[in-house]
């Protein structure tokens, strides 16, 4: 009751110009979240809500969620209980707040996140971000609300008005959202109930996106997709593109100097994808490409639809086309029924491959994917011990690979002010951050440099000179 007139009063003093409203947007997983929390606030901003990094200041806290383990989904229950606390602090100095929860809790759990957490005034799951202001309108008249049934056809409507809004400067790097969900139901994971059924955003939007952002000052692009790699359109000649394709078409592109993608599939990677590899010298020489296990058997049971096998094949036809490039990888350790002998297949594959960088996690079991009703769960004690093995494994491999880059030179994209006075941060074409004094040139531009020392984080280098660059 004592909302309604809080909100009520508010609404006068609004139209004479009072302080404007304050979002605060806290991001959980991956990438394609960070996005999506940059559109969400875009769309907010037109609607009158500024962005705020201060959580207390907001008049609308929005969690853009992760359901992809249980610890990420249970983050969130924890902070929502922080947020009852501060809305209870605000309202007793007569400050409304609104709470919203987002992203792939919002999807899988509905409802039932009001019933948790009566401190939420609404939810909104990801294929329904278009409609976000009148949720946040409806959320602000008293109402609770719920919106995660999506049309198919919904899915990318939202991004045109979003689009215009795409050129607002982000640095001289940039995502762009590609393709949207996922049909491989491997049986550990939750997107394909999530994030719902592949869809692809059209070539024309996406040049005119990259062409947009590559204008606004953008050097590197990175094309996103929970299985980027399956988006699939068609090209202006009316014959079929895969993301191939796309790729040699967006490295036209004047000014984009580098191009990336995340994340793939290996039943995607087809022969154009990897002539993009060989041929295109602004497509970045890294490649994340999750294999989860080196295990046959438990490669099955995880549907992914390859073995070990016909993965290391894709990797030496990869690393043929492109010498230079370095892997990435995602493992899970634990799937239910993994015995020492599959795990000790996975670190096998780990040595056969070797990565620059790999993320790794203990299965957790998700409610609704085939995985979580296996008999022959993997005790914790066993998990754990799995985990800190492979992740000793792949930290040595990451520590080699950067020891081994110390007296090359590289090319250096300089994304930011360093941490010390005097310094710029950039990027390696393998993703690792790289020091340089801050005379090596301006932000955005691409330097060569000579790297000096590889510390633990990040590698450190000298502009390299005379000649001419
Ligand atoms: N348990 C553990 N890890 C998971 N992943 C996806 N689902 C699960 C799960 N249920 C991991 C996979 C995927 C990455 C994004 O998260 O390795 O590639
Ligand atoms: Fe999940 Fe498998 Fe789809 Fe990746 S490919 S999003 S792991 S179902």
């Amino acid at each position: 009751m004592n909302d309604t007139i809080t909100r009520e009063t508010n609404l006068p003093s609004e139209a004479h110009g009072a302080a404007p409203r304050k979002v605060f947007v806290k991001t959980y997983g991956c990438q394609m979240n960070v996005y999506d929390s940059q559109r969400m606030a875009d769309a907010l901003a037109a609607e009158g809500y500024q962005p705020t990094a201060e959580i207390e200041d907001a008049d609308l806290v929005l969690l853009n969620t992760c359901h992809i383990r249980e610890k990420a989904a249970e983050k969130v229950y924890s902070e929502l209980g922080r947020i009852r606390q501060l809305k209870a602090e605000r309202a007793a100095s007569g400050r409304e707040t609104l709470v919203g929860v987002a992203g792939c809790v919002a999807q899988a759990e509905g409802d039932e996140i009001l019933r948790r957490a009566p401190v939420v005034d609404l939810v909104i799951g990801p294929q329904t971000y278009h409609r976000l202001p009148q949720v946040v309108q409806k959320a602000r008249a008293g109402e609770k609300v719920v919106e995660t049934e999506y049309a198919i056809e919904d899915k990318f409507e939202h991004l045109p008005a979003l689009e215009r809004k795409a050129v607002r400067s982000r640095g001289v790097t940039a995502f762009l959202t590609v393709q949207e969900g996922c049909d491989k139901f491997c049986t550990f994971c939750v997107v394909p109930y999530t994030r719902g059924s592949e869809v692809s955003r059209p070539v024309s939007q996406l040049v005119a996106e990259a062409e947009r952002l590559a204008e606004a000052g953008v050097r590197e692009v990175t094309l996103l997709g929970q299985n980027v790699n399956a988006w699939h359109g068609e090209g202006p000649d009316g014959t079929e593109w895969g993301l191939g394709q796309l790729l040699f078409r967006l490295a036209e592109i004047p000014g984009l100097a580098r191009l990336r993608y995340t994340t793939s599939h290996p039943r995607d990677m087809d022969d154009a994808l990897i002539a993009a590899h060989r041929d295109l010298p602004s497509l970045m020489p890294y490649l994340h490409l999750p294999v989860q296990s080196g295990s046959d058997r438990i490669l099955k049971a995880m549907n992914r639809k390859h073995t070990g096998a016909d993965y290391l094949r894709l990797v030496d036809r990869i690393r043929a086309a492109r010498p230079d490039i370095a892997m990435s990888g995602d493992f899970i350790v634990g799937f239910p029924g993994e015995t020492d002998e599959d795990f000790e297949d996975t670190m096998r594959i780990i040595r056969d491959v070797t990565y620059a960088q790999a993320f790794s996690f203990k299965y957790s079991p998700r409610p609704g994917t085939p995985g979580a009703d296996l008999p022959l769960q993997v005790a914790e004690d066993v998990k754990n011990e799995r985990l800190q093995r492979l992740q000793a494994l792949v930290a040595e491999q990451q520590t080699a690979f950067a020891a081994s880059l110390v007296g090359s030179e590289i090319d250096l994209l300089i994304e930011k002010p360093g941490r010390n006075p005097g310094q710029r941060v950039g990027r390696s074409p393998w993703l690792q951050p790289v020091i340089v004094d801050e005379m090596a040139g301006e932000i955005g531009d691409i330097v060569r440099v000579r790297i000096t020392k590889a510390g633990p984080n990040s590698l450190f280098s000298e502009p390299v000179t005379g000649d001419g660059r």
